[in-house]
């Protein structure tokens, strides 16, 4: 029997991300093979993102051009997995009735089971029943070695989220919020170290709340316990939303070396009447506390956050609340979305999407437009340092370059060998853009 070719792709978080390794480890292990273009595979599987509109357009529109393709070859397996199977399975099945697999956030590993027993039975399979809970979660049985990059890997340590932000699908999409057992997500860190990964990022929807019902201590214990790990030099871990974090938790953070100082730290917005009808639970004056509290203990931290425009009923004002504490959080980056109305939430609910297109994206250039002056001058304040980088390999959008990062998350872009991925190396910072800096090799470990 020949090999099965297997084209995957993911679209949405870090934990998406994730999730499609898992599966393409479940398929290496079951002889299939990995090709890069849609059009040479035998199987075609599509792990989704619901977050915003924009995001299952991009899949329907994959979907619309992997159905042509089975026209002509109706051997050729498609399924879709994730966020979108699990908030649309009805409409997937109507819109393309052609895809043969459709699994949702806590199903998708049974992906290659259900392709085989497919192949022979004919017919469709739509699993999207089972949610994450503590005795089931997607995550057991990782295959280590399945994974993009030898030296950094991402370690999903829980799943859900149990806030309410009226905007947001995730907690519709992803259920509520479970976290692995403290010895599960340590073992699989230690598996990762061994086989050479140097640096961690723990994933979850909100990750200050890690094992808050386990009795077993939460994100501190895990991270001072990650950080006993021979072999691994750094540990990262997103998302910290603002709520259900001290600042206890912070001079713990500050205190473990190997925890990097950067921390993503989502605003959503600079307006108190915004964040109330958001649902968000705190105040933009809050939101600086913290802020203040990661900067007085973590030496050198560097904060990114998100910010969503156009949310419904958002006046000139609210907006330009929004821009001054952009103005003022000296973040290193932020992340700007559109407000997009998504199905079934509080938002969509009760609220009406009452913000002309054309003044959501005025508004989004304009935060980028203030955010892009503060990072620069971020950026030039480092001219001169040197800093130790993680080599990545050949940088994505330099090819001349190599890229890695910094302790705080900034990408490093130097002129160097590709031999050094993995390493570490000291580079002194000689230039920087918006997004990047620029620097020279010092010296690079053995
Ligand atoms: N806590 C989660 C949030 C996932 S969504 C995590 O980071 O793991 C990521 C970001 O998308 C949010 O912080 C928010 O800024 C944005 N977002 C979520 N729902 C949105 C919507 N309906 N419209 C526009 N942006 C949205
Ligand atoms: Fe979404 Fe708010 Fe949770 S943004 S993932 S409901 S913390």
């Amino acid at each position: 029997m020949s090999t099965r070719k297997v084209y995957t792709i993911s679209y949405g978080c870090q934990m998406n991300t994730l999730d499609a390794e898992l599966v393409r480890g479940d398929l290496a292990r079951n002889g299939y093979e990995h090709v890069s273009e849609m059009s040479g595979a035998d199987v075609i599987l599509v792990n989704t993102c619901s977050v915003r509109d924009h995001a299952e357009t991009k899949v329907w529109s994959l979907l619309g051009r992997a159905g042509q393709m089975k026209k002509e070859r109706p051997d050729l397996q498609i399924g879709v997995l994730g966020c979108m199977a699990q908030r649309v399975k009805d409409d997937i099945v109507k819109r393309a009735p052609y895809v043969d697999l459709v699994l949702g956030t806590a199903n998708f590993r049974s992906a290659v089971q259900d392709l085989e027993d497919l192949r022979r039975s004919g017919g469709r399979v739509v699993r999207t029943d089972r949610r994450p809970s503590a005795d089931f979660l997607p995550d057991a049985g990782r295959q280590v070695t399945a994974r993009p990059e030898r030296h950094r890997a991402w370690v999903t340590v829980m799943r859900g989220c149990d806030h309410a932000c009226a905007y947001c699908i995730v907690p519709f999409t992803r259920g509520r919020e479970v976290s692995r057992p403290l010895a599960d997500v340590l073992d699989e860190t230690r598996r990762l170290a061994d086989d050479g990964v140097r640096e961690v990022t723990f994933l979850g929807q909100n990750i200050n709340t890690y094992g808050k019902n386990s009795g077993e201590g939460g994100l501190c214990t895990l991270l001072e316990e990650a950080a006993t790990i021979q072999g691994l030099d750094r540990i990262r871990f997103l998302t910290s939303n603002p709520f259900d974090m001290t600042e206890d938790m912070m001079r713990r953070f500050g205190a473990v070396e190997r925890v990097m100082p950067w921390l993503h730290i989502p605003a959503q917005s600079g307006s108190d009447a915004v964040l109330k009808r958001m649902k968000r639970t705190y105040t933009v004056a809050q939101y600086e506390e913290v802020v203040g509290w990661a900067r007085t203990h973590i030496p050198g931290v560097e904060i990114t956050s998100d910010f969503i425009v156009g949310f419904p009923g958002e006046t000139d004002e609210d907006f330009e609340g929004t821009r001054r504490l952009v103005e003022r959080s000296e973040l290193v980056q932020a992340y700007v979305f559109k407000y997009s109305l998504r199905p079934q939430t509080q938002a969509a609910r009760r609220l009406p999407d009452d913000v002309r297109e054309s003044v959501k994206q005025a508004r989004n250039v304009a935060i980028h437009a203030t955010q892009d002056v503060i990072s620069e001058r971020r950026n030039r304040a480092v001219i001169g340092d040197t800093f130790q980088v993680l080599v990545d390999g050949v940088s994505r959008t330099r090819k001349e370059m190599l890229a890695g990062r910094e302790p705080g998350n900034r990408i490093v872009h130097f002129p160097g060998d590709a031999s050094m991925a993995g390493r570490m190396a000291e580079i002194r910072i000689t230039a920087c853009g918006k997004h990047s800096l620029v620097g020279e090799l010092e010296s690079v470990e053995d």
